[in-house]
């Protein structure tokens, strides 16, 4: 099966989830593109829910297949958030960010009573840390806070380089919330606390992609001969 199915075939498993009347946290990137896909179509035929999405993209999306959205600040508390991730171990601690989005999905999966992951299975790992660790860090000060998050990396344990992130023109790349991101190419992470409690403490650093504690369970998609198998990880309930 193609990457694409397999991420449709979480997606689908996903929208099992959604019962009428429900505060859906909206995800973004591909995976979650495809559960706001679904999500359209049974809007379309007379679901009635309301989505707060993470991202300017997935608010376009969302709005463009017509499904009723409000804001976190409308909505403080949602029932469920269903997104994507970079990486996802048997603990359900995340590395989330790639697409740039994680100050905004972190914001959003905090203020959801539930939040669940939904991936390739190839997402899922034994230890965190082959996917860049993207850190979201203020514009002000940028030199000055990549050299702090350089050391406090280091001050964890990990080694590796962090690079700002680039679009493709090769200017810095710009977050939804104005901000950069330092993605850190780490290899392995052995203690995902101990690095996201040192990044926490660099000032300039807004959020970083450890999602650690916030994931109530993953639903990941596999290819078994053909056909997409899914693993639960964590309680659907
Ligand atoms: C965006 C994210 C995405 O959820 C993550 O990058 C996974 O994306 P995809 O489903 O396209 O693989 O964290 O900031």
């Amino acid at each position: 099966m193609s990457g694409p199915d397999l991420r449709r075939a979480a997606a689908a498993r996903a929208l099992d989830l959604v019962e009428p009347g429900m505060r859906l946290g909206l995800g973004t990137g591909s995976t979650a593109a495809a559960f706001v896909t679904l999500l359209g179509a049974r809007v379309r035929d007379g679901l009635d829910i309301v989505g707060v999405p993470t991202s300017e993209a997935t608010r376009a999306q969302a709005e463009a297949l017509g499904i009723r959205l409000a804001t976190l600040d409308e909505l403080p508390e949602l029932d469920l958030t269903i997104d994507g991730a970079d990486e996802v171990d048997d603990q359900l601690r995340l590395i989330k960010g790639g697409g740039a989005a994680l100050l905004r999905e972190k914001i959003v999966a905090y203020a959801s009573r539930r939040m669940v992951v939904i991936a390739d299975a190839a997402k899922h790992v034994s230890r965190l840390g082959a996917f860049p660790l993207p850190v979201e860090v203020n514009a002000f000060g940028l030199t000055a806070t990549h050299r702090a998050v350089e050391s406090a990396v280091a001050d964890a344990g990990c080694t590796g380089p962090v690079r700002l992130r680039l679009q493709p023109g090769g200017l810095p790349l710009v977050t939804d919330g104005g901000h950069h991101i330092l993605d850190a190419h780490l290899g392995a992470i052995a203690d995902p606390d101990a690095l996201g409690a040192a990044l926490w403490a660099v000032p300039g650093v807004v959020e970083h992609g450890l999602f650690l504690g916030i994931a109530d369970a993953a639903i990941l998609a596999a290819d078994r001969d053909g056909q997409a198998e899914i693993i639960v990880l964590g309680s659907l309930t």
